[in-house]
């Protein structure tokens, strides 16, 4: 393929990304009338995904534009014609996969030079991610980022028909799109976006770049979507935004909070509703009110915290306290007794004392979080937190990583405990990754559970007791159907 000529290359600019502007979003509808629909007739395509499930679900969309332009999945590289990476960029490792994950894709390009590859999602948002593959990886034929999905059909014609390579990266967001089509992963859990973007810029993170402006879907296409899928049978939907407690801050015409949006999408026939993620600053009483409430609001909660220092947070610009955090957490267990809290950390921030993260060991402790996700701080160009001074030496993050993993641990596993001789209904996913005899699912407190029962169970929600705690999920007993 001769690809010297590119018909689009738009790239990115993190200065254009740190703009806001003060104006409702837009929204327009999907425009399924490309006059190419058969384009992906007899060929094969393959997505990976990598990140958060804010990628999971576009890699959900992507395979719904492809596949209402006839492409068909396949698992198998070898037999792939489309080969797309959604890709992640919030830590230097996501991005080396990524690279290494290109590297070994090559073989197949040789083997089949018709064969398209395509990386999408966060990393083309970065202006350096994007200069290193026009120069350094040059089979990729084709790059978008997280703006410009819905315009997938008109690149793939480009790369298809017209043989050219396609860049094109937009820095700030256009129009929220309504009515994608998607290629749900799951047939009974759904994703459901309810926002896009995010607007808090914490010093360490690149995402406010790479997904632009806050932006909110209306409730009223949400409340579709959702009904949609009751329809359809879901048994199950987790909310989507960066920070989900922000939800309507940026409508013009009405006053319409997170809380809000809770308590109309309860009065949906939908088992279970979950959220993530949530900014502990925004979170306000009446969303703790609703989950404590609404018996298809589940009792789980992701509740980054970040840093138990009250100085560290202030320098990551979170823009709330030690103190404050532990009001909040006090309040939650206050309303909802039985809540499972968990959190993301960050170790190893540029500065951070021995004693701070002595704090965040402690923080820990008192707030009883039954699963945290940690990370080693990683710098990312373009963010305040790159220029800081960063005085811990690696070998100090990582021991600091293993010390916090321990405490929690200790955490899951009593987590886990508490639950040891109760019933508890459980959304059966399907059979278990390690034993295909064995069925798994999850609990309301988003707890997995594995159990013995009859396959026919896959995907309903039934009673289970609960007869052993282990460090990372519980063995039950298939009582009943609920
Ligand atoms: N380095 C390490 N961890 C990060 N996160 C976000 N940015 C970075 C970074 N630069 C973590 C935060 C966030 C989670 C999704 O990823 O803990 O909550
Ligand atoms: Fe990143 Fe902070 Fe936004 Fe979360 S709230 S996506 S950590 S900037």
């Amino acid at each position: 393929m001769d690809k010297d000529y590119a018909k689009y290359f738009v790239k990115p600019s993190i200065k254009d990304a740190r703009k806001r502007k003060n104006e409702e979003t837009p929204t327009i509808n999907y425009d399924e009338h490309f006059n190419i629909k058969g384009i992906g007739k007899g060929k094969h395509y393959h997505v990976e995904t990598y990140g958060c499930q804010g990628n999971e679900a576009d890699s959900e969309t992507i395979r719904g534009i492809l596949e209402a332009l006839e492409f068909t999945w396949t698992d198998k590289l070898e037999e792939s014609d489309l080969i797309i990476l959604n890709t992640c960029a919030i830590r230097e490792n996501a991005e080396n996969r990524v690279f290494g994950e290109l590297g070994r894709l090559k073989k197949y390009k040789r083997n089949n030079p018709d064969l398209i590859l395509g990386v999408a999602g966060c990393m083309p948002q970065e202006e350096d991610v994007v200069e290193r593959i026009l120069h350094k990886v040059q089979h990729v034929d084709l790059v978008f980022g997280t703006h410009n999905i819905y315009k997938l059909p008109e690149y793939l014609e480009s790369v298809i028909l017209s043989k050219e390579r396609v860049i094109e990266v937009y820095s700030e967001e256009g129009s929220i799109v309504e009515n994608l089509p998607k290629i749900r992963e799951h047939t009974k859990k759904a994703w459901v976006n309810i926002m896009f973007g995010c607007d808090e810029f914490c010093t360490y993170c690149i995402v406010p770049y790479t997904r632009g402006k806050e932006r909110s879907r209306s409730p009223k296409q949400i409340i579709k979507e959702v009904q949609e899928l009751v329809d359809g049978g879901y048994q199950e939907v987790t909310l989507l935004g960066q920070n989900v407690n922000s939800y309507g801050r940026d409508f013009t015409d009405k006053n319409y909070t997170f809380g809000d949006l809770l308590e109309d999408l309860s009065d949906l026939a939908i088992p279970r509703i979950r959220f993530t993620t949530s900014h502990p600053k925004d979170f306000d009483v009446k969303t703790i009110q609703m989950i404590a409430d609404k018996k298809n609001l589940m009792p789980y909660i992701h509740l980054p915290v970040q840093s138990g220092s009250t100085e560290v947070l202030k320098r990551m610009n979170r823009k709330y306290t030690k103190d404050s955090y532990l009001t909040l957490v006090n309040k939650i267990y206050e309303l909802i007794p039985d809540v499972s809290l968990t959190t993301d950390i960050i170790v190893g921030f540029p500065g951070e004392t021995r004693e701070q993260f002595e704090e965040t060991l402690d923080l820990v402790k008192a707030c009883r979080f039954e699963g945290a996700y940690t990370f080693i701080y990683s710098a990312r160009e373009g963010t305040p937190a790159a220029n800081y001074e960063d005085n811990v030496s690696p070998s100090e993050k990582k021991a600091r990583l293993l010390e916090l993993n321990k405490v929690v641990n200790d955490g899951y596993l009593f987590g886990n405990k508490r639950f040891e001789g109760t019933l508890q209904n459980v959304l059966v996913d399907g059979e278990s990754k390690h034993n295909p005899e064995v069925l798994a699912g999850y609990t309301e407190h988003n707890k997995l559970v594995n159990f013995v029962a009859d396959k026919s169970l896959i995907g309903e929600i039934v009673k289970v007791k609960i007869v052993e705690a282990k460090t990372w999920h519980l063995l039950g007993e298939y009582i009943e159907r609920v």
